[in-house]
């Protein structure tokens, strides 16, 4: 069996992890500046400074991309290298060169056939913002609007598919709440509460500025994180287990899907949540600020590496079954779980009903170039086999899945961890810039090619 045709293949990427040229062409800084060259915020501090040089290699990024046969691909805008500032109003403006870089980039995708899928916000939040309070700041949702107009005026001729923000959970809890990312400060539970609904907010303006500035109907999405539980076997009750993690809050604070996701679908807080949280760490609503978050999506990202195992315990509650002694992991650390991306955007649909794409998937490797001048990764070949068989179970469950995007098209900077983690499906030789194409990639393109129906 084959996925469903027209089904979308891709992989991603996000600005500050492949671009590098962070101060060139007008760039201004993003929070991962200050942050990065913090000695100790980073594994070896290393910083994205260059990263995989993208900026100046699109020709033949884009090329590579062609090579896999990608038919779709994920990137994200830099707001600092659009608006150095942040600022479109009272502040420095468009910078013209890099904006007219994107411009670039999408025209050399077109060339090659390649879809653009482009996320507004890939966690590079402009340090400007960041000193007026950032995602604190009420203000952000403007902020946010003006920036998505300026995109969308610009690119929005050809680009057709929209995601707003990345991992809201990540990018509020560790950056606002654990200090575990820019801008590395460490907020109280309410603070975190009151940063992710200007967050959601700027979900909401960003989708509205999208649709008001797009010159023909857009497809506008998020890409959360697809925190996953999944029932250790089979039995309804354990389904129920799974579906209660997945669809609750059921640890006080904001490392969940429904705190962000039910405000954007339905239009309202879930109660557990703020029964969880109590009246001290409740949003403050202002009147009209459930309306803007909840804007249609056309389709619902789902960013999914692992999950937990659970079953149903004795009391009716979920309880987490532990992995055996040696259960696989990735170079990361990260325990493999295929049945993530069945339950992940099984579970998300039936609560939602709102389209699903995997926005991420994928896994750090130990990948080098070996003496042939070839780079076997026949663990990314095994990890993407077995996920993409789940995904499969899922479309036959019922689930409206859409499309895949890979984690990631190229080795890239991993935040904290630096160039340690080798995410992608091309090699990157940092010091030289020298691409290699991974064996993985070279299998990833006849999955494209048969649309899933070598997987088995
Ligand atoms: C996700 C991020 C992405 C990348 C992968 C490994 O949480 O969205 O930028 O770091 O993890």
């Amino acid at each position: 069996m084959s996925f469903p045709s027209g089904f979308v293949w891709g992989a991603a990427t996000s600005s500050y992890q492949i671009e590098g040229a962070a101060a060139t062409d007008g760039r201004g800084p993003s929070i991962f500046e200050p942050w990065s060259t913090h000695p100790g915020n980073v594994y070896l501090n290393h910083t994205g400074a260059k990263a995989a040089d993208h900026y100046h290699h699109v020709e033949e990024d884009v090329g590579l991309m062609g090579q896999i046969g990608l038919k779709a691909y994920r990137l994200s805008v830099s707001w600092s290298r659009v608006l150095p500032d942040g600022l479109l109003h009272g502040g420095r403006g468009v910078n013209a060169a890099g904006l007219g870089w994107y411009d670039r980039l999408i025209d050399e995708l077109l060339k090659a056939k390649i879809t653009p899928w482009v996320t507004l916000f890939h966690w590079d939040l402009p340090q400007a913002l960041q000193e007026r309070g950032g995602w604190m700041n009420r203000d952000i949702a403007g902020w946010m609007a003006d920036y998505a107009a300026v995109v969308v005026d610009r690119l929005g001729d050809r680009v057709k598919h929209w995601i707003t923000i990345n991992e809201p959970q990540v990018f509020i809890k560790f950056g606002y709440g654990d200090a575990m990312l820019a801008p590395g400060l460490k907020l109280s539970l309410d603070q975190q509460v009151h940063a992710a609904h200007q967050c959601l907010r700027a979900h909401g303006a960003a989708c509205q500025a999208i649709r008001a500035h797009a010159n023909a109907p857009p497809s506008v999405g998020w890409a959360p994180i697809g925190r996953t539980d999944y029932p250790v076997s089979e039995t309804p009750e354990n389904i129920e287990a799974a579906r209660a993690g997945v669809c609750g809050v059921l640890t006080p604070d904001l490392w969940n899907n429904t705190w962000f996701a039910d405000p954007v679908c339905k239009g309202s807080y879930p109660e557990d949540g703020l029964r969880l949280f109590g009246a001290a760490n409740a949003p403050k609503i202002e009147p009209g600020d459930m309306e803007l978050i909840r804007q249609p999506i056309d389709f619902y990202g789902v960013n999914i590496y692992d999950g937990r195992a659970v079953k149903m315990g004795s009391g009716g509650k979920p309880e987490v079954v532990a992995f055996e002694d040696g259960h696989a992991q990735t170079a990361f650390r990260w325990f493999i779980t295929p049945p993530a991306l069945r339950w992940g955007p099984r579970l998300l649909y039936e609560r939602y009903g709102v389209p699903i794409v995997v926005t991420e998937n994928g896994l750090s490797n130990v990948d080098w170039v070996m003496d042939d001048g070839k780079v076997h990764d026949p663990q990314r070949v095994d990890y993407t086999k077995r996920y993409l068989r789940e995904l499969k179970k899922a479309i036959a469950d019922g689930t409206d899945v859409r499309g895949y995007f890979h984690w990631s098209l190229m080795d890239n900077f991993e935040w904290a961890a630096g160039y340690r983690e080798r995410f992608g499906l091309i090699h990157v030789d940092y010091p030289s810039g020298k691409r290699t194409v991974k064996e993985s990639a070279k299998w990833y393109r006849t999955v494209i090619e048969s649309n899933g129906g070598n997987l088995g």
